[in-house]
């Protein structure tokens, strides 16, 4: 039984809601954890980053590549997000993939974004934990999910945005609110709307990483986006 005065394990945490593809947990950390994540995130070093998917139009983003094992933050803390990362996986999946150990901080200024992509067959999975200190609902930066599997969106054009048009169900969009975390499972389209102007210096802070099968939890030859 848990005592009225003690904070609810990430186990503990109810989802604010379950998709197809997808889940979300708020205030998924206790506060003093929260807080520590978001402290290492400020002393990160980061750099710049082109994105991948529309390098022309997506904006620049910056990214502090670590890991679990190697981030400074107490044992329990990092235990707290990984066990958290488990819970909300098993949601979704039965096999219940393994989080890799490499993670990245990413940050998106105002006029950021990510354009529409899938994170490829390799990941079982990916996690979102949202460390800004605020947000608001006209500030943008939401994660949009097209919650069917890619296979499900008619791929006429060979042209995702063209194609999406077509995508048998409404998008689902998730704020970066502060402490929360989103599993998806890999394989279904998403885009990060650009960061708007009204954001001002507030920038969207998150840290990101992928869950995959067992077997290759630890394998380095799994391409990062
Ligand atoms: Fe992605």
């Amino acid at each position: 039984m848990t005592a009225l005065n003690e904070a609810p394990s990430a186990d503990s945490a109810q989802p604010l809601a379950i998709g197809e593809r997808f889940v979300v947990v708020d205030d998924v950390l206790p506060e003093a954890v929260f807080a520590e994540w978001a402290a290492a995130e400020r002393r990160a070093t980061f750099r710049p980053s082109f994105s991948s998917v529309n390098p022309m139009f997506d904006g620049m983003s910056f990214f502090s590549e670590t890991a679990f094992s190697a981030v400074e933050v107490s044992a329990e803390s990092v235990a707290a997000v990984r066990s958290a990362v488990d819970a909300a996986t098993a949601r979704l999946d039965e096999s219940s993939p393994a989080c890799r150990d490499e993670f990245r901080f990413w940050r998106y200024g105002r006029g950021v974004g990510l354009d529409w992509h899938d994170d490829g067959a390799s990941r079982a999975a990916a996690f979102i934990l949202y460390l800004s200190a605020t947000w608001r609902a006209d500030w943008g930066g939401e994660l949009e999910i097209v919650d069917c599997s890619v296979d499900d969106v008619p791929c006429q054009y060979s042209d995702v945005g063209r194609d999406l048009m077509n995508a048998p169900v409404l998008r689902t969009a998730i704020a970066p609110k502060p402490n929360r975390l989103v599993v998806m499972l890999g394989r279904t389209f998403h885009r990060v709307r650009k960061v708007e102007a009204g954001a001002g210096d507030t920038i969207r802070r998150s840290l990101s990483g992928f869950v995959v099968a067992e077997s290759s939890a630890r394998d380095p030859g799994v391409a990062e986006r």
